[in-house]
């Protein structure tokens, strides 16, 4: 999954022929899962159709303050447009674009919307060999550098001109590569090591049943994409659930019991920055499973039932600088019983679910928590979906880190 899916581009284009090769671009970021809006200067117009733009992004173009042919026009927000960004992309950007940015030289939508914007800005230039060279768009690049701005280096080879040389803008799918390399790298929680549990365990009674509970896994799978989406290496844990996970930071490791779970636990607890255990582990197996499909007769069947090992514990006990989360599900007396996990489990965190709540726990894609840290603050969150309270979770680990 890429980085730029649900990403907010303003693509900003000014008028040099590599403008052509925007259609492209526009499809790869569409491709990637973003929403795209174009600004063009007037010039880049006779080198690329606002129809087309307008086409492939799925929303209309802008490219000047207002319409002057329609009476009933309306002035064209460039806050608006500038604030809508999570990023503009400038490709190709001009010399003479790029010195209008250094300048504030608004007399066009793009600047204007330039200097409104709040969000990265990234700057693919487009040149003829010579131009790219002038002392004056180095001291442009500089100076586009220094405020902020990011410039996704020009390449080599044939340009318009005939000339062969440093200057033509970045191949479309190299730019869509910068962006991401880019984003990533930048993401807060990138270099920390995540390991999460998550879903059902399922205790062997014989070879064809077990016991197992009804949680669906949606809770730790969502707070697996939700930690690799800021960046960070995500292990998890999973019981059986009919879930999938397709992210290049989550490396996925299906168990069935919670003996299988505790070892892959710890395969990977002493590598790791931050466990969150999600799973509804089974308390109890069964003390002896047997070996063949038990026969039903005329008596009961007694089963007996041995404790599993806690696996959170057993990580609180082991821990070495680990930010440990745990979650506890309660009827009854519920923040008491969450602060006696706390200090038996030696946590940092611990997420109350109250089954009192309605929408909360197994079974629902909401949920109500409340956080409790290892110094006892409460804090209370609304119900809400349990993305959402993946994200606090992941805001709390953040808080953690500083970043
Ligand atoms: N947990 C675990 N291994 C177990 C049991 C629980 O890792 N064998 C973890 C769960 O993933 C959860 C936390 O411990 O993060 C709390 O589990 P919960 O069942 O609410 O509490 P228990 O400690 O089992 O106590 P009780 O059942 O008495 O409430």
């Amino acid at each position: 999954m890429s980085v730029l899916r649900g990403k907010k581009i303003l693509l900003g284009i000014s008028g040099g022929i590599a403008a052509y090769k925007t259609a492209t671009l526009v499809r790869l970021f569409i491709k990637a899962g973003a929403h795209v809006q174009v600004v063009m200067t007037p010039a880049s117009k006779d080198f690329i159709t606002p129809l087309t733009l307008s086409t492939l992004s799925k929303n209309p173009v802008h490219s000047s303050f207002y319409n002057d042919e329609d009476e009933n026009a309306v002035w064209n927000n460039h806050v608006e447009l500038g604030l809508w960004a999570d990023l503009f992309v400038i490709a190709p950007a001009t010399a003479n674009t790029m010195s209008k940015m250094v300048t504030g030289n608004s007399d066009n939508l793009l600047i204007a919307t330039y200097l409104s914007a709040k969000c990265p800005v990234y700057v693919a230039p487009a040149m003829d060999l010579d131009m790219y060279r002038h002392p004056s768009t180095q001291d442009s690049f500089a100076k586009l550098e220094a405020f902020g701005n990011v410039i996704i280096p020009a390449e080599s080879g044939e340009l318009a001109s005939g000339l062969y040389g440093e200057g033509r803008m970045a191949e479309p799918e190299h730019i869509v590569a910068f962006l991401e390399k880019d984003i990533e790298g930048k993401l807060p929680l990138r270099g920390k090591k995540i390991l999460v549990t998550a879903g059902p365990t399922y205790e062997p009674i014989d070879p064809v049943r077990f016991i197992g509970n009804h949680s669906s896994g949606k809770m730790g799978y969502d707070i697996a994409v939700a930690a690799a989406n800021q960046g960070a290496d995500v292990v998890l844990v999973s019981g059986p659930t009919h879930l999938t996970i397709n992210h290049t930071n989550v490396k996925l490791v299906r168990v069935t019991s919670s003996s299988e779970m505790y070892t892959a636990c710890h395969d990977y607890f002493d590598g790791v920055d931050v466990a969150i255990a999600a799973a509804a582990v089974a308390d109890y197996r069964p003390k002896h499973v047997a070996d063949q499909k038990i026969k039903k007769n005329d008596s009961n069947l007694v089963l007996e039932l041995e404790k599993t090992t806690d696996i959170l514990a057993s990580m609180g006990e082991k821990k070495n600088g680990q930010f440990l989360i745990g979650f506890a599900l309660e009827t009854e007396n519920e923040i008491e019983h969450a602060k006696a996990k706390i200090r038996k489990k030696n946590l940092d965190l611990i997420v109350l679910n109250s089954l009192n709540d309605a929408g909360a726990g197994f079974g629902h894609d909401t949920n109500k928590v409340t956080f409790i840290n290892s110094r006892f603050e409460e804090e209370p969150l609304a119900l809400k979906p349990k993305e959402e309270v993946a994200k606090d979770i992941i805001n709390k680990i953040k808080e953690h880190y500083n970043v």
